[in-house]
């Protein structure tokens, strides 16, 4: 399968913006839709004002068990029920990533709990992260998050438990968009 998605903000697309928000770092221009193309990169020649390119990838911290448990636990994308969406693109610090593979893991998982929070909220919300520091890209991941309205809240407080743990303190850039299916 063609691991290659194309996010492209414009006029078009199935998914609605209802808020975009700089939080860290550069914004993005306001945009009113959202459209995601996988396969051939989409060129940012057509009327989208940006156009943000990431990969999916093999897992670089989750160990067996904890792969075991997410596969178990997490839901498919494209669920009816899940109207919502959040794009997330994220940009770490140059100090994230001089440090080791141990203790970039050591600080994603044993000190700021990240899977372990991330599987609370499974499976009412469904992910799927995408990779894009190598391809010269502006931000390092697309995260992309799926959800029911009824779960917005629940949504709310797993970003609120992220963004006060250790490794946010290496995130320089962060967007947060919020998207409703039309
Ligand atoms: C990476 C789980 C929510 C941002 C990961 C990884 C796991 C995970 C297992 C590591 C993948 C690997 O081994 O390479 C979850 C679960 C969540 C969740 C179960 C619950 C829905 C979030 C949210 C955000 C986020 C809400 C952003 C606001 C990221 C980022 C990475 C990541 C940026 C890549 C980190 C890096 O490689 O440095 N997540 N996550 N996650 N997640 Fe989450």
């Amino acid at each position: 399968m063609d691991n290659r998605y194309s996010f492209l903000g414009g006029k078009r697309g199935p998914w609605r913006v209802a808020r975009l928000d700089g939080l860290r770092g550069a914004g993005l221009e306001a945009v009113e839709r959202l459209q995601i193309v996988q396969g051939e990169w989409a060129e940012s020649a057509s009327e989208a004002a940006w156009v943000l390119r990431g990969l999916t990838s093999n897992v670089r911290y989750a160990t067996r068990p904890e792969v075991d448990a997410l596969r178990e636990r997490q839901p498919a994308l494209a669920r009816p029920e899940a109207r919502c969406a959040a794009l997330i693109p994220i940009k770490k610090s140059a100090r994230w990533w001089e440090l080791a593979q141990d203790e970039r893991r050591a600080i994603f998982e044993e000190t700021s709990h990240h899977t372990a929070i991330g599987m609370e909220f499974l499976p009412a919300v469904a992910r799927r992260l995408h990779h894009c520091r190598d391809i010269g890209e502006p931000f390092d991941f697309l995260t992309w998050f799926e959800y029911a309205p009824e779960h917005t809240h629940a949504f709310e407080d797993l970003l609120d438990r992220l963004r006060v743990t250790r490794e946010w303190d290496f995130v320089e850039r962060e967007v947060d968009i919020r998207l409703e299916h039309i």
